[in-house]
């Protein structure tokens, strides 16, 4: 983007207002400011609050059990596929009839889209690919392992594949921009899914072999160090020993993209992303060991990825390990000044609801869970056993609380205002530091007095919904004395800190409320006494407070 489209998105990031009356809405896009991150949407910073249909409700006789679930999480944004089977059966032969549809019911319910083209590869498998591809290894060839095995997944050096996916990409976006690019209903696509191969490092063909041996590329040598010391220039395996086989296949996958991704933007130019099967975020560094999706856009290899696909905007998490120390870890390593932070899919049970706090906290741009849907389906043990409402509500309870602010907090974020938490799995306090303020949350708390330790420890007495983590909190601080805090299950104490450090300091208002359209703040009730004394306890009822501060 050149300077003056810069600065002209991040007034806009910054409340310019939507498209002039009767024109096309603005096309949604990307901005940056500081290494922080917006989606812009009709003019607008935007939070996706989403969810994700499950991999076979891309039908519209399904769709009536999506809107159910969208409704119930309070989603404003639907994160599900368009299969290119579905959309050329036949060669050459297309049908957007299903999308048709799709964008005119999320339309009705008022609800923006993020596609998912299932293209080539879905988590790493050509199953959602027509089957004149599927079936056809001379001219869509899939890899070879070392020992010359055919394997199940695509090559990404078969020229064929790539411009038969490229082809119906193109019409796929040509058709979106023909039916959208008024309304702007679509915001975002992803290329391909959790793509990579199982069980394989690379191809090992013989076309795969010879590009094996060429020089990396000068683009990736910029970006992408080698994690133990190797030659500056030379083969893959010159620069990056153990690690070339990956990194390599990394390159070819990441190249492929960039080609459907490229010539879907000449088009129609939305965002677009890849998402990830993650590889362990904690586990000490070491070549591939058949232990994730080799060639996926895993941590490791993300400036591979961008030296390599320049137009895929994002490389996404998908979070899978609910442990609270993996979640932390992983949205520390995909959150870059060049990777704007998005968690297109995490688990649907009760418990990954808490982290939404700390993801949007941290400045996401969106977040969603997976398989929000009631097509009687449960991918339990990755999500939730449950497939009905029950599985929805804990989202939606947050999402209900988020929505009206959804647009101010993306203009926080990109601000670098907001920061957040989800209540760890060893359930200790931790604590946020904000200029002369500190704020401290602490979990498994009554609302009035103080609760022993040891009945915390053992279970006695537990406030109702504490038996398992479950609190979170996401703060915005608008002025030096000022707070919007939104969370549950979590008790807040302020403390001074910088200039604030010993002196004595007390509440001014701790307003319970909510922003109104116009984004102007509406006050319910005022906390004070016995609301305020013990700290400020909020309970499994997500609450938004406006907190002012002042020192005496
Ligand atoms: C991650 C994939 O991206 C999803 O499409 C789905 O298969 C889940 N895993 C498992 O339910």
């Amino acid at each position: 983007m050149n300077k003056t489209a810069n600065l002209l998105a991040v007034l806009c990031a910054l409340g310019c207002s939507a498209g002039q009356a009767g024109a096309a809405a603005p096309i949604p896009h990307l901005v940056q400011k500081d290494g922080r991150h917006a989606l812009i949407v009709d003019g607008k910073p935007y939070t996706m609050l989403a969810v994700q249909a499950h991999n076979s409700s891309n039908y519209p006789a399904a769709l009536p059990e999506v809107w159910a679930g969208v409704r119930d999480a309070q989603a404003n944004t639907l994160e599900i596929p368009v299969a290119w089977e579905q959309v050329e059966p036949a060669e050459g032969k297309y049908d957007f009839s299903y999308v048709d549809t799709l964008v005119a019911q999320a339309r009705q319910n008022k609800v923006r889209l993020v596609l998912l083209w299932f293209g080539t590869w879905k988590n790493t498998s050509p199953q959602y690919t027509p089957a004149w591809v599927k079936f056809n290894n001379a001219r869509f060839p899939r890899m070879l392992d070392k020992e010359g095995k055919t394997i199940y997944c695509l090559s990404p050096h078969g020229e064929e594949t790539l411009k038969a996916d490229r082809r119906a990409f193109v019409a796929f976006m040509a058709h979106l921009k023909k039916i959208d690019e008024e309304q702007r209903t679509v915001i975002m696509v992803q290329v391909e899914n959790e793509v990579g191969t199982y069980g394989t490092v690379r191809d090992f063909a013989p076309k795969a072999e010879a590009a094996f041996r060429q020089p990396v590329p000068a683009a990736v040598l910029a970006r992408k160090k080698a994690p133990q010391p190797g030659k500056a220039s030379g083969s893959w395996s010159d620069v990056y020993g153990p690690y070339a086989d990956e990194y390599f296949h990394a390159y070819a996958i990441a190249s492929y993209i960039e080609q459907i991704a490229k010539a879907g933007r000449a088009v129609y130019n939305l965002p677009m992303f890849v998402n990830n099967a993650l590889r362990d975020p904690i586990e000490p560094m070491a070549p591939w060991k058949g232990n994730f999706a080799s060639g996926g856009p895993t941590f490791d290899v993300i400036d591979i990825y961008k030296a390599a696909a320049p137009h895929i905007d994002i490389a996404a998490p998908d979070q899978y390990a609910p442990e609270s120390n993996k979640v932390t870890a992983t949205l520390a390593l995909f959150q870059r000044p060049d990777n704007a932070l998005f968690m297109p899919e995490m688990g649907n049970s009760a418990n990954y609801a808490r982290y939404v706090y700390q993801i949007l906290g941290r400045g996401a741009i969106g977040v969603a869970p997976f398989g929000v849907d009631y097509a009687d389906y449960s991918n339990y043990p990755l999500g939730s056993k449950l497939k009905d409402k029950s599985m929805a509500e804990p989202f939606g309870r947050i999402y209900a609380a988020f929505r009206p602010m959804a647009q101010l907090w993306a203009g926080w974020a990109l601000e670098g205002r907001t920061a957040g938490i989800a209540e760890s799995d060893a359930r200790t306090p931790q604590t946020l530091a904000f200029g002369n303020w500190s704020i401290t949350a602490s979990f498994r708390e009554w609302q009035f007095g103080e609760r022993p330790e040891a009945d915390k420890a053992s279970g006695k007495d537990a406030p109702p919904g504490t038996e398992s983590p479950t609190g979170g909190v996401a703060v915005a601080q608008l002025g030096e004395n000022e707070f919007i805090v939104i969370g549950q299950n979590v008790r807040l104490r302020f403390g001074g800190a910088g200039a604030n450090a010993g002196k004595p300091f007390m509440h001014d208002r701790v307003e319970e409320g909510q922003f109104d359209a116009q984004g102007k703040w509406i006050m319910t009730r005022n906390w004070n006494g016995d609301q305020a004394d013990h700290g400020l306890n909020l309970t499994g009822k997500p609450v938004v407070l406006r907190i002012t501060m002042g020192t005496y």
